[in-house]
């Protein structure tokens, strides 16, 4: 079988639970279609430390001794495992001991390493990425959407951080679509006006300038210079079919939350961002001294089934257990680019900050008595609603891109044909 979807989790600071809601998401996963975890957190090895399963072979045996990655995988004993219900997990764990030349590898052992991933032998991976921004992090980020950001209301900063996730990875993308050696450089796009995008680009990125503050101002300068050109309408469809998705670690109420997580989220994305990303909660996972002592037992809490009856599944199992024959159904739309004239005129950051506090609600209602394992259930059934309804490239990605695939990939991407010659350079000069 191949991978279908590469899921990676990433926060903007540590200690949020990202590598504890990583590892009861891929097991939860694991019950719909088989799912590999990478642990590429290879500063702290957390998922190894936090599953008790002897590992023969981990990342280092891969980066340094050349086995192949299939080779390097973890499945669970039966101790941890007694009814055999997580067969179809397996995580890659990452080195025990730290060595800089495996904390920082070569960009040679990076795409070594996105190749592995992508050939590996399931139909989900979930890639436990390391706090914070650096290359090492963007570069095994999606490129049309965030993956999934895990940040919590006890932690503003780090909210603020994963927002600012969203930007770098816009931001990436634009650059090396607009890079004077990029692409559009390639098809004649005038030096001249390379150049002016780029200066409108260091203004909106410099969030200490506030005459460009988001791309949606970036757009509307776009516009005023160049006109409703292909690129720009390009542009505006690719920040409007950016899929945020996030998941709320440490859920203390749903006003608590909004207040303290989603709506500075929210607000930050807009203000600094864009007002048209696609936002998606994917549910929460409450505070909880279990799953915090399943942690430290090194048995995540996801593999404690309640005490029932010998060979009888626990109904979270069951719920997972259905969601398996809802995989692979992929019926999506992808909306048309609208003229640039109706993108601007769209916004409602109010409507947006309103949904959010509706999706908590309805979240909220719909799990009145909850088990703390069935907020993973929860988010898994969330997740595969949206792998099944969105189109791949907008919840992870079918498989992870190296820098080189990544421009032609964009350039798939942003429209139904590519930009033709001098797009940009036939419209109006810039002001
Ligand atoms: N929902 C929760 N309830 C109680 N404790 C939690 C919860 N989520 C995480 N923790 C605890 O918080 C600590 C940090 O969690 P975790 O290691 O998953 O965070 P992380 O974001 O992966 O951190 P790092 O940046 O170090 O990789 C751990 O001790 C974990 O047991
Ligand atoms: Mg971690």
């Amino acid at each position: 079988m191949m991978l279908r979807r590469v899921v990676t989790v990433a926060s903007g600071k540590g200690g949020v639970g990202k590598s504890t809601f990583a590892v009861n998401y891929a097991l939860a996963l694991s019950r719909v279609a088989p799912t590999v975890l990478v642990d590429l957190d290879t500063g702290t090895s957390s998922v190894r430390n936090t599953i008790d399963a002897p590992v023969q072979r981990d990342l280092y045996h891969f980066l340094r001794r050349g086995e192949p990655l299939e080779r390097c995988l973890t499945t669970l004993p039966g101790r941890l495992d007694p009814r055999g219900l997580f067969s179809n997990f397996a995580f890659v764990a990452a080195p025990q001991h730290t060595m800089e030349e495996l904390i920082n590898f070569s960009d040679e052992r990076r795409d070594r390493l996105i190749r592995a991933i992508n050939t590996l032998p399931a139909t989900f991976a979930v890639v436990d990425l390391r706090a914070g921004l650096d290359a090492q992090v963007l570069d095994f980020l999606p490129h049309s959407n965030s993956g999934i950001l895990v940040f919590t209301p006890h932690h503003p900063a780090a909210t603020m951080a994963a927002a600012e996730i969203v930007k770098a990875l816009l931001f990436r993308k634009l650059r090396l679509l607009f890079a004077h050696d990029g692409p559009l450089a390639a098809r004649a796009v005038g030096r001249q006006q390379l150049g002016t995008i780029n200066a409108l680009l260091d203004r909106v990125e410099d969030s200490y300038d506030d005459g460009i503050p988001n791309l949606d101002a970036f757009l509307a300068d776009l516009f005023h210079a160049f006109g409703d050109t292909e690129v720009v309408r390009a542009l505006a469809a690719n920040v409007a079919s950016f899929c945020v998705h996030f998941v709320l670690n440490l859920f203390d109420g749903v006003h608590e939350t909004f207040d303290g997580a989603v709506a500075p989220f929210v607000r930050s994305l807009q203000r600094h961002v864009s007002a048209h990303l696609s936002l998606h909660n994917l549910g929460w996972i409450v505070t909880s001294p279990e799953i915090h002592r399943s942690n430290q037992e090194r048995r995540p809490i996801v593999l404690q089934t309640p005490t029932g009856p010998e060979g009888e599944i626990d109904p979270i199992q069951k719920q997972l257990d259905a969601l398996a024959k809802q995989v692979g159904i992929e019926v999506f739309k992808r909306p048309q680019p609208k003229p640039i004239k109706d993108f601007l005129l769209s916004i409602d950051p109010d409507r947006a900050l309103y949904d959010q506090l509706e999706v908590l609600n309805a979240m909220h209602r719909d799990k009145a008595s909850v088990q703390v394992r069935d907020n993973f259930a929860y988010i898994v059934r969330r997740a595969v609603h949206l792998l099944n309804s969105l189109p791949p490239d907008q919840f992870g990605q079918r498989r992870l891109l190296t820098p080189d695939e990544l421009l032609p990939a964009l350039l798939e991407s942003i429209g139904s044909s590519t930009p033709a010659p001098a797009a940009v350079a036939a419209a109006a000069p810039p002001p």
